[in-house]
């Protein structure tokens, strides 16, 4: 008896701390931000061709990740988006690159009424609760490539025997990536996966980001006052997941707790309409990195 109230408030007292630090928000250190430059290069890279991806000779965005082994890539960059994969030897990781699309092109996709929010195809996504809904193009979109990339990350994986999958992408493309992030883990067993987005809009109901928050897998970063991470609005029923970073006007990078934090700190309480948002800010610089080919 004693000993298990000894044990119990030993274990509160652990408990606390932690739980008081998950809730803050918190500015990145200098070195963590730097730990995600590597990522912000691969989403921009996948702005670039195909045929340049899988040579890797795609400029400055390939060059900053000289390493990199190129597995397949594909799309045309209008009907379907450019994707690539391969393997990074240095980060022990498969990457997935997601294009997106320019701050005119995103805004209208959640913007435009024509779009809605609709179930996940249940081939694609077995198992998943049709209460689960995505924005229509988004998941139209994803489902062009789904087939392609996860037989590239499949080849990927058993080439280099990989046991990490980092999955990355920038406006439309961290939309892509997102879905991505729920899609490759219900056909992939034995890795584990890790998504990276930079001005990613909202892709799907409460139910979708509930899931896509579920193992705080996903960091969603977003620039200053860019208006792309407020939309489509949360008052049409769109939710973040967990896992957003703001980079500050100063410069800092903010961990924000919890969907669609509304403290000032965080994008959807710093930019509180489209009116405060700044679509300049959407390619970046994410520290230094501004997205494009
Ligand atoms: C769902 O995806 C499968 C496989 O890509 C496809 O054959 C099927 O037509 C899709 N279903 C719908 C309703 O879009
Ligand atoms: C936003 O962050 C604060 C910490 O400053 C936290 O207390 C709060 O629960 C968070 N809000 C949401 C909606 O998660």
């Amino acid at each position: 008896m004693a000993l298990a109230i000894v044990l119990g408030l030993a274990s509160l007292a652990l408990a606390a701390p932690s739980l008081v630090a998950r809730q803050a928000i918190t500015s990145l250190t200098t070195a963590q931000v730097s730990a995600f430059k590597p990522f912000s290069f691969y989403a921009s890279a996948a702005y670039c061709s195909p045929a340049s991806t899988l040579a890797w000779n795609c400029g400055s965005n390939c060059a900053a990740n000289a390493g990199f082994k190129p597995v397949a890539s594909g799309g045309n960059g209008n009907s379907v988006q450019f994707w690539y994969v391969g393997y990074d030897p240095t980060l022990a990781t498969v990457i997935v690159g997601h294009q997106g699309t320019d701050p005119s092109e995103i805004l209208s996709l959640v913007t435009d009424a024509k779009f809605f929010l609709k179930s996940l195809n249940s081939t694609l996504f077995p198992g998943v609760s049709s209460s689960v809904e995505g924005h229509s193009g988004f998941v139209d979109e994803q489902a062009l490539t789904a087939s392609s990339v996860l037989a590239a990350v499949k080849t990927a994986i058993s080439r280099f025997s990989a046991k990490k999958v980092t999955i990355v992408g920038h406006s439309l493309g961290g939309a892509i990536a997102l879905l991505d992030s729920v899609y490759l883990p219900l056909h992939i067993s034995g890795v584990t996966f890790r998504t990276i987005t930079y001005g990613m809009p909202r892709v799907g109901n409460q139910a979708f980001a509930d899931l896509a928050s579920v193992g705080s897998t996903v960091t969603h970063i977003n620039n200053k006052e860019d208006l792309v991470p407020i939309l489509p609005g949360r008052s049409l029923g769109f939710h973040h997941p967990t896992g957003e970073i703001h980079i500050q006007d100063s410069g800092v990078w903010d961990s924000c707790p919890g969907q669609d934090n509304t403290s000032d700190l965080c994008t959807t309480g710093d930019v509180g309409n489209i009116f405060e948002g700044n679509s300049d800010d959407h390619d970046g610089p994410y520290d230094g990195v501004t997205m494009g080919c």
